[in-house]
């Protein structure tokens, strides 16, 4: 992590205070940061190449609503075969170059059947059903052994996030994230397992993300695209593509969200 830190300190224009990882379809909020210095995925030491379709694989670094961000613009899945420890560099390196919130987006299947496809949803807690954790290993600088998940999304950042939703007229919803390995969808019984065990959305990423974070003590909030009905809950067979096309058409709704809350946070030792 060090030699990436020190090489990424050189590259951008000034610390972030907030890291953006933009899941699959939401990239295209890093093309409007301003003063942008992007730089690929591959280039940097420490980051492996990202593979899928729809995703980027870049880091942008610069200013979007007067802010210092560090935009990733498509993320690492556990399904491509990297090890958990990958998958939380983005986050890691943002936290040491001095980021101290984490808003971190994804798309997911709805197995609450009052989600309908292009609807937003609040991550407010997460099932880690990957069977891996980006913690496994020592404890790294800045990091803790046993870090307290109770909160794991920030209140404070939810009920901001609902009060730029209001006033912007877009819809959001509360709900519970189960993240899965991946990368074959879930069956319909799995589903059904999903709902009984209190999950609102399904997927197979950000919750490596979000733990790597609350090790780091970075305030997260989560934003859940739900790109389609989970398996079983509309009877067709789930394809990629949706995911993509469902991604595209709620981009401007997502990205003025994303935008209003970044408006919204507290400035670094100001009032509001
Ligand atoms: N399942 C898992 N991950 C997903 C889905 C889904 O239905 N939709 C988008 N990402």
């Amino acid at each position: 992590m060090e030699g990436t830190t020190e090489y990424l300190a050189g590259r951008i224009p000034a610390p972030p205070e907030v890291a953006l990882v933009l899941g699959s379809g939401l990239g295209a909020l890093a093309d409007a940061v301003e003063d942008a210095v992007r730089v690929a995925y591959g280039e940097i030491p420490g980051f492996a190449a990202s593979t899928v379709v729809g995703h980027a694989g870049r880091m942008v670094a610069g200013r979007l609503e007067g802010r210092s961000v560090l935009a990733f613009q498509g993320r690492y899945h556990a399904y491509e075969g990297h090890p958990a420890a990958a998958l939380a560099a983005p986050v890691r390196v943002a936290a040491a170059l001095g980021a101290r919130t984490l808003i971190v987006t994804c798309a997911a299947g709805g197995v609450n059947a009052d989600l309908a496809a292009g609807s937003l949803m609040l991550i407010a807690d997460h099932l880690n059903l990957m069977g891996q954790n980006p913690l496994v290993g020592p404890v790294l600088p800045g990091e803790e052994r046993f870090p307290d998940m109770t909160e794991a999304y920030d209140r404070s950042l939810m009920t901001l996030a609902e009060s730029v939703a209001k006033a912007e007229g877009i819809a959001v919803s509360r709900g519970v994230y189960a993240a899965l390995l991946g990368p074959s969808y879930e069956t319909p019984a799995e589903v059904r397992m999903l709902r009984m065990l209190g999950a609102d959305a399904v997927g197979m990423s950000t919750v490596p993300e979000v733990i790597a974070a609350r090790a780091g003590g970075l305030r997260v909030l989560g934003i859940a695209l739900i790109t389609n009905a989970a398996a079983g809950i509309s009877g067709t067979p789930l394809d990629h593509a949706e995911v993509v096309v469902a991604g595209a058409e709620a981009a401007e709704r997502f990205q003025r969200l994303v935008r209003g809350v970044l408006r919204g946070l507290p400035r670094p030792g100001g009032s509001a």
